[in-house]
């Protein structure tokens, strides 16, 4: 970089790009399951940036290999051929279903990821207190997990997620159990999140509203192998509802694609 190139007005400032401009990579990811002989391809192909800060949803229909591309990005898995770069460390996951310790009270479960995480014993109490307010639980420190409503549960999973301090945070149908009006509450609550706290997030849903109403970017895979087959930016601001006239047509649109993919290949 030259000199001038730091010497930079407000308005470049903001054009500007951190030292990393994705959250993560995908080169030509491949991924097989099975012996030899008798492999299934699941992923094929798969290249993808995950702009830093960016919220992007992974959509498509059940079976097309969503979750092996999480555990990829997770580390749980690795690639049967390409790379996936995670500059950022280690990511932080949230499932469908909350997987908190049941014996621990919701506090100590955020703790314990505050504890895994490095942050000083003196410090954990003030900062689980903290992510309980962020996601709305003030004063649920002391509840244990069956005491929780499944959206309570899933707000605690979230500040969970959110006490790794990850820079990418990995979602797999979090809100897929949870009912209407909860999972709306909830969407309301990750976009504020996702917007205070710069986060990168990669959504993974088979829910087209969902999608479109989180995600500034929504990427449809396709079915057996998996790849990629659409992507759609969506530029209307934050926050929206479901309802909304503009994410409506766009699920519209996307579902007709989601459509011809489940067709293509006949299943369901
Ligand atoms: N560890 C594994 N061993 C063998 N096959 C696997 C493994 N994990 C996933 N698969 C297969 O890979 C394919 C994709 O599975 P995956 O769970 O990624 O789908 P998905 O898109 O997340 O589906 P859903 O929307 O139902 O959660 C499926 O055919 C599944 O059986
Ligand atoms: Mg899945």
């Amino acid at each position: 970089m030259t000199p001038t190139a730091l010497v930079k007005t407000p308005a470049e400032g903001q054009q500007q790009a951190p030292a990393v401009e994705y959250a993560a990579r995908f080169s030509h990811v491949s991924k097989s399951f099975g012996r030899r002989g008798e492999q299934q391809l699941v992923l094929d192909d798969i290249s993808l940036d995950v702009e830093a800060g960016s919220f992007v949803t992974l959509l498509g229909a059940s079976g097309c290999g969503k979750s092996t591309l999480l555990n990829l990005v997770a580390g749980l898995d690795k690639p049967s051929a390409g790379t996936i770069e995670v500059p950022g460390g280690r990511p932080a996951l949230m499932f469908q279903e909350h997987a908190l310790f049941p014996w621990l009270t919701a506090g100590q479960n955020i703790e314990l990821a505050l504890k895994t995480r490095g942050l000083p014993k003196p410090e954990r109490r003030g900062e689980a207190e903290r992510l309980l307010e962020l996601v709305r639980l003030k004063g649920a420190h002391r509840k244990r997990v069956h005491e929780l409503s499944g959206g309570m549960r899933q707000r605690v999973a979230l500040a969970r997620a959110l006490a790794q301090d990850s820079q990418l945070l990995l979602m797999d149908e979090p809100f897929a159990a949870l009912d209407a009006i909860t999972r709306d509450v909830l969407h309301e609550e990750l976009t504020r999140i996702w917007a205070e706290t710069q986060v990168s997030v990669l959504f993974v849903t088979h829910n087209v509203r969902e999608a479109v109403r989180l995600a500034q970017r929504v990427v449809l895979l396709s079915s057996r192998p998996g790849r990629i087959a659409h992507e759609w930016q969506v530029d209307y601001p934050q926050p929206r509802r479901v309802e909304d006239a503009a994410v409506a047509s766009l699920s519209i649109e996307i579902t007709e694609h989601l459509r011809g993919e489940i067709r293509r290949h006949g299943h369901h």
